[in-house]
Formats: structure tokens, sequence, C-alpha cells
């Protein structure tokens, strides 16, 4: 990996001695490394230490350089940000988007992922108000670290120490390339394809309730949708995942909105794509929905007939997308999922073509899903792929396969190939 720009900020904590470490392990590994410390740490460690271990100047006023906007430039730049040790009142800052110094400012204009480790005293880190500000910083992608368990300060232990230098460096370094440093160490491919682009995805299967404890759901792990935030993410750009149920965790650095019905994921997903530049639509969405939801567990009675159940048509929220973006004239690229089967009236890209026309989406991934000649399921809870990415302008269709993570990254190249022949 090649070396990158990377602000550390500094919180004022006495655990800012560990992060002129943190830097060392930065600047060894080859990256150019901004330090930023907020007043309060200058008391714990003095900005001659962070300029001869970074050889760079050290500010953390805003009125200083103030002929190379010093508190727009820095942030714009940076590849990461990483703020250690992260206090109680840096995160409440960062939560309220407070831009009171030239930390602060900076994490506003970041363009790149933003990492936090917290150290503090437990109670301060078990806080209602500290979990909101982790929680809030978290749905808006910034990755902040669990504070590492063990002695405090004083004579108290618990959760609160800052976690070990080595630790918050393997963290920023997976947001720098996650994962995907091939053994050469060559540079992650997808990185800055997408950089300053907001993309919103849908992943997982929606479950339609039919009474408290029931409902209607579907064989969607939303393995393939947290591959695309993932890369998605790698590529450069904020990312927002609206996730129905899902199976496997959501990767660092995104921003999910959790929803439970294809009626809720409708509204989040219109309200995150009115900003976006991509919307991806990789979940599951239930087509139907129960017409009534039992307020009681539904029972099963002897004196009565057994129930029927009526259905009544869910929105379609990817021609909803659609619509929204012509009535809009938003330049947005929107890229649809179709799990298709074949059958005596036309083959599985017969029926993806038309269902391109029907949406009105840009690009639409087709995969054949069910089970193969051999009776084995392809695709729903799998780790692989193999899809046909079409194309509603009628460009070649574009084949993809192997694991979700190359399929994911070979829609981001193709979605980041369009995006740079679109005028902005
Ligand atoms: O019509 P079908 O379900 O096959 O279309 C699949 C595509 O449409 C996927 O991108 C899926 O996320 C989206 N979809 C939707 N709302 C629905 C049904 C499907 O957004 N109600």
């Amino acid at each position: 990996m090649g070396g990158r720009n990377i602000v550390l900020g500094v919180g004022g904590g006495i655990a800012a001695y560990k992060a002129a470490l943190l830097l060392r392990l930065f600047t060894e590994a080859g990256h150019t490394v901004t330090v930023i410390p907020t007043a309060a740490a200058t008391r714990f460690v003095g900005a001659p230490t962070w300029e001869a271990l970074s050889g760079r100047p050290v500010t953390n006023d805003v009125f200083d350089a103030v002929d190379t906007v010093n508190h727009v430039r820095i942030g714009h730049e940076a590849d990461l940000i990483v703020v250690a040790p992260a206090t109680a009142d840096l995160l409440a800052r960062a939560a309220t988007g407070q831009a009171d110094d030239l930390l602060t400012t900076t994490l506003l204009m970041a363009r790149g992922p933003v990492l936090f480790a917290p150290a503090m005293h437990t109670e301060m880190w078990r806080h209602a108000a500290t979990q909101a500000n982790v929680a809030t910083l978290r749905a808006r992608g910034v990755a902040v670290l669990d504070p590492a368990v063990g002695r405090l300060t004083g004579p108290d232990s618990g959760p609160g120490r800052l976690p070990e230098p080595a630790d918050i460096f393997a963290a920023a370094m997976a947001l720098l390339t996650p994962g995907q440093v091939g053994d050469d160490g060559a540079p992650e491919p997808l990185h800055g394809l997408l950089s300053g682009r907001r993309v919103v995805i849908t992943a997982g299967g929606t479950r339609e309730p039919l009474d408290p404890v029931r409902f209607l759901g579907n064989r969607s792990s939303g393995k393939q949708g947290v591959a695309l935030a993932a890369a998605a993410r790698m590529a450069g750009a904020s990312v927002t995942l609206i996730a129905a149920h899902l199976d496997v965790p959501v990767p660092d650095g995104v921003g999910v909105v959790q929803v439970g019905t294809a009626v809720e994921m409708r509204e989040a997903t219109l309200a995150a794509a009115a900003g976006a530049d991509v919307v991806i639509m990789a979940a599951a969405v239930a087509d139907f929905r129960p017409d009534t939801v039992a307020g009681g567990k539904i029972k099963k009675r002897d004196d009565a007939a057994d129930p029927v159940i009526t259905l009544v048509r869910n929105p379609d929220i990817l021609v909803d997308v659609v619509g929204r973006r012509t009535a809009g004239s938003l330049n947005q690229l929107i890229v649809g999922f179709a799990a298709e089967t074949g059958d005596e009236h036309g083959s599985v890209l017969d029926y993806a073509r038309a269902k391109l026309a029907r949406k009105g989406c840009d690009l639409l991934v087709v995969n054949a899903v069910g089970p193969d000649a051999a009776g084995v399921e392809q695709v729903f809870g799998r780790d692989e792929n193999q899809v046909t990415i079409l194309a509603r302008d009628g460009a070649d269709p574009v084949p993809a396969a192997g694991s979700k993570t190359d399929v994911a990254a070979a829609v981001v190249r193709l979605v980041a190939a369009r995006l740079a022949a679109k005028p902005a």
C-alpha cells in the first residue's frame, strides 16, 4: 500500500501519550501524518513532540495558516482521520457537528473514513449521553472502536482504556484498504473510485408481520448487499445501508438504517436517496404483505375455521426511487437486482431484460436463483454468486462471478466508470 495522508486527532486525556506510539506506527508504515491535538491534549503532550515525531507543523488553531484555508484543506486531503484518544467531550462535539477548533472543523470536512478510539473513565463511557453520541456517529458511518477493558488512570479499572496502539493501527489500515491488499502489497484497486460520492444500498430480506410473533420472510442473507456496502466504502464512498434482516454483520464505516417491512424500507430508502449519487437495491423485498396484522398471537381454535391470510401488494421501492429521480431531475445512478428463474416462455436473461425496461433503473444485476441441475441452491445464503449486469442504454452485458465480494467489486467498478462518464 502506498503512503497515504492520515490526520491524527488527539483528545485531551492521559492516554494522549499513547497516540505518540500510534503516530510512529503510521509514519513507519510510510504514511504522512498531520497531527491535530485539541487544546486540552497539548496540556498532556506538547506540540513539539507531535512536530518532531510527524516531521510536520502542528496546530489546533483555525486562525493559523489562514492563507492555505487549513480548516477546509486538511479534512479534504485526508485519506483517513483517526482520533485517539477520543474523549467523551470530543465524541459529543463530533456527534453534534460542532466546529469550534481545528480538529472538529476537519472532522466536518472529512471525505474519507473516520475512526475514533475512545478512552475515558468507565462511568463516562457507559453514560447514556456518551452511548447516544457513539450510536449517532456509528449510524453516520463513522467507525468507533469499543474501549479496551483494564486498568484506568487511578485505582479504578473497567471498560475505558484506550485500545492498544497496534490494535488502533490495524483498525485504521482495515478502513484504508479493508482486507483487500494483494500478496504483493499492491494498492487496493477500488480505492478512490467513488471518493466524495454518496451511495445508498438496500440489503437483506424484509419481514412482513402476521401477528406479534410471526412474519412472512424470505431466504435472503443480505451477504451480497453487505459486500456491496463494503466495496463502496472501500472505494471511498460515504455509504448508507438500508438493512432489512441480515445474517451477516455490517462492515465498519458504513451508516446503517435498520428496517423491518417493505413499507419501512421504502420510507428509509426514499429519504436517504434524496441526496445520493448512487442507489443500489440489493434487498429482497416482499412483493406482498398480509392485509391485516393481528394485535395478539393468532390462536388455533377448534370452534372456528383455520385462518386465511389475504395478501396486499407492497410498493415497488425501486420503481418509486426511479420516479423520484425523474420528478426531481436528479443526476443519480440506480442499480436494481433481479433474482430470476427461466421457464419454457423465456430464459433468465429474457425475463431480466423485460424487468429492466419495466423498472427504469440504469443497471440490473441478474442472477439465476433456485437449485442447480444437481439440486443445490445457487445463491441464497451462499458466499459465491454469478451474475450478468445488464444496462438500460444497451451497453454490452457484463458478466461477473466469484465470491460475493468479487461480484460487489465488479458492480462498484461499473458504477464508478458510469459516474465518471456522466457530468457531475
Ligand atoms: O420485481 P423484483 O422483486 O424481481 O425486482 C427486484 C428488484 O426490485 C431488486 O432491486 C429489489 O430490491 C427491488 N424491489 C423493490 N421493491 C419491491 C420489490 C423489489 O425495490 N417491492
